[in-house]
């Protein structure tokens, strides 16, 4: 079970370009952390050597999966005090007209159902514990859209209006629920996809991961309901 002062922390999609960052910050200031990705990421955040981050294998666009987490996360800690929904991925390139619906589809599932699934579960704990933070990933292409940026900008403004309508369900419990909208992070998979990009212009993920711990604190309590811009120079 968890200590008084510790917090618990979820992070899925923890053991990604952005996502280890946001982990080991919230391990850095003492909270506990449970990281779910799939089970071949694990190397990845057991490689940080911090003791207490756990690690939980899961698919989290199958709900009964994402419910089983939570349920371990409680039976291990009591609590969920945090969520930060990391998980989403981008692909883009074929106009409307073009873009094949499996492509299409796959955005949705990976940047809206997966959003969705954890903060319909992880909301429920909190409520009943009428205190909560989550922190959700939409994207600078949620809100400003370019032509054939098509299902990941469609799926990312879907994230910014799943943020609005659950922080004013939620806001009675004492919960926030905020997105940030990261441009260009400066990731391994983006130098290697962008060989030629001016990298020093990108966000690093230790300044997004900065953000998303004061989301998180105490001091953001006024803040529900945002869609924060996180661009940087980028
Ligand atoms: N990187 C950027 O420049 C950028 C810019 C704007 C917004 N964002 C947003 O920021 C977030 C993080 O981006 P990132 O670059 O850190 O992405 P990433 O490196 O792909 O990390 C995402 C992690 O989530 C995992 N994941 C995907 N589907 C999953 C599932 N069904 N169940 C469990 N785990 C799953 C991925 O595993 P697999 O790789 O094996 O699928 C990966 O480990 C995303 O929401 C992204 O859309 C990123």
């Amino acid at each position: 079970m968890a200590t008084a002062q510790e917090r618990i922390v979820l992070i899925s999609g923890g053991a990604g370009g952005a996502g280890l960052a946001i982990v080991q910050i919230f391990a850095e200031q003492g909270d506990r952390v449970f990281v779910i990705d799939r089970a071949v990421a694990e190397h990845r955040v057991t490689e940080l050597g911090l003791h207490q981050v756990s690690f939980i294998a899961a698919d989290v666009f199958d709900e009964s999966q994402v419910e089983a987490t939570i349920k371990q996360v409680l039976d291990a800690a009591g609590r969920v005090d945090v969520l930060v929904n990391v998980v989403g991925g981008y692909a883009a390139g074929q106009p409307i007209h073009e873009l094949e619906t499996a492509t299409w589809e796959n955005m949705l599932e990976l940047n809206l159902r997966a959003t969705f699934l954890l903060a319909k579960h992880a909301a429920r704990p909190m409520i009943a514990q009428r205190w909560g933070r989550i922190i959700n990933f939409a994207a600078r292409a949620g809100r400003t859209t370019d032509a054939t940026t098509g299902g990941y900008a469609v799926a990312k403004a879907g994230v910014l209006a799943l943020t609005e309508v659950q922080s004013k369900e939620l806001l009675p419990y004492h919960i926030t629920v905020n997105a940030i909208l990261p441009s260009i992070i400066d990731t391994p998979a983006n130098r290697a996809s962008m060989p030629n990009a001016h990298f020093d212009r990108w966000p690093q993920p230790v300044e997004v991961a900065r953000v998303i711990r004061f989301l998180a604190s105490d001091d953001a309590v006024l803040i529900s309901g945002a869609g924060i811009p996180v661009y940087g120079q980028g």
